[in-house]
């Protein structure tokens, strides 16, 4: 996947239309986690050093086409600018006739914001119209929203039909780590997968069996694929439904070869709830009044032992309920297994980053991904529209 890049572009004296994902969590009115900003801001400090002014566009939550004023950008637009150390001006609007003349009124280093795109129905109908209307806002666009790169909406697709169209360094570095994973990774690659629903898992372990020589299944899942090899699982989260899913898919990891390394033990709970007494279990079958809740101490093991020797390690999804204190220690300790690797390291969706930054261990990993359901539909090798659109 080759992609064209804002190194290409010709800034000065131009109007770059930007679009980033500044997706963050607000609480009472201000950014909780500036992750997001922070990723986009070397683009945007490059942009403006070549003499360009910028027109930047953003969602910010699921507004469905109307403008409600609890999802305006004020919060995002007002830690960008602390972060950003210069004035960043919010349109009123997205479109309309104050906000062209703002963007006429743009000088060279001058930043504008435009409002939650998502306040127009057109923007997620990837409207054609509305599409053409924000590119009229630049002479070049630049996309380095990767959380949103999965949406094929008008500010992440569309305009990149009328505009010379490049990726930020976001994108560009978010390519260049998932990429391999699915291409070409460096081998002995370990992949651990957790989460709760073998449901929403299945498409990126059939992936990622294809490139793989260990899968480390946890969390939720991990009782299915249990179940299926006939181990008792008690009260666990069970999907009747995927049963036969999960034997096809631990039958075609056999037949190429690929170690599936499910929990030999576990930490299990008489019931779900955030003051459950934990119970470990040293056995991999689970006794009918309890239900996991975590890996256990010998899983952690083999986790840490599998991944001694990696090459190259993806990681999605928790290994249990971390959420809950007394269950989180099998996360936490493939964090800190991971972050001790010298593997080329790489984290994606919203639970095991918030793991890697709740232990404080993001600076050990080579690449954590600022996409949720977009780092998952790359891993699954599914096309994203947003980055297509800047293939070369
Ligand atoms: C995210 O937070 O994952 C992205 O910003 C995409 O948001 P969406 O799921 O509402 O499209």
């Amino acid at each position: 996947m080759v992609l064209h890049t804002v190194k290409e572009a010709d800034l000065k004296g131009k109007r770059v239309l930007i679009r980033v994902d500044f997706n963050c969590p607000v609480k009472d009115g201000v950014v909780t986690d500036p992750t997001r900003i922070k990723a986009a801001l070397p683009t945007i400090e490059y942009i403006l050093s070549e003499g360009a002014s910028l027109v930047v566009m953003c969602h910010f939550g699921r507004p469905k086409g109307e403008k409600k004023m609890e999802y305006s950008l004020l919060p995002v637009k007002n830690e960008f600018e602390k972060l950003l150390g210069r004035k960043v001006t919010l349109a009123p609007d997205v479109i309309g006739s104050e906000v062209d003349s703002l963007v006429s009124a743009l000088k060279p280093g001058d930043v504008l914001m435009l409002e939650n795109v998502r306040f127009y129905k057109e923007e997620e109908k990837n409207d054609p119209e509305f599409a053409k209307k924000l590119a009229s806002y630049g002479d070049v666009y630049v996309n380095d929203a990767f959380g949103t790169a999965h949406r094929a909406h008008a500010s992440t697709e569309g305009v990149a039909h009328y505009l010379p169209s490049y990726a930020g360094f976001l994108i560009e570095k978010e390519v260049k780590y998932m990429a391999p994973l699915l291409e070409n990774p460096e081998h002995p690659f370990v992949a651990i997968i957790g989460g709760s629903k073998v449901s929403s898992k299945i498409t990126v372990l059939e992936s990622l069996v294809k490139t793989c020589d260990k899968i480390v299944i946890g969390g939720g899942m991990a009782y299915t694929f249990l179940k299926v090899q006939g181990h008792e699982v008690g009260k666990s989260l069970l999907e009747e439904d995927y049963l036969e899913t999960a034997a096809s898919f631990l039958a075609k990891a056999k037949e190429k070869n690929v170690e599936v390394i499910l929990p030999v033990d576990h930490v299990c709970a008489k019931e779900f709830s955030e003051t459950a007494e934990a119970i470990t279990v040293s056995t991999v079958d689970i006794p009918s009044d309890l239900m996991g809740m975590d890996i256990g101490p010998k899983t952690v093991e083999l986790i840490t032992k599998a991944l001694k020797d990696a090459k190259n390690v993806v990681w999605n999804g928790p290994m249990g309920v971390f959420e809950f204190s007394q269950f989180a220690n099998g996360t936490e300790k493939v964090a800190f297994a991971l972050a001790e690797s010298d593997a080329v390291s790489v984290v994606g969706g919203g639970d095991s980053v918030a793991a890697i930054n709740k232990f404080g261990l993001a600076d050990k990993i080579s690449h954590v991904s600022t996409g949720g359901g977009a780092s998952l539909e790359f891993l699954e090798g599914k096309t994203l529209p947003g980055i297509k659109a800047l293939e070369k």
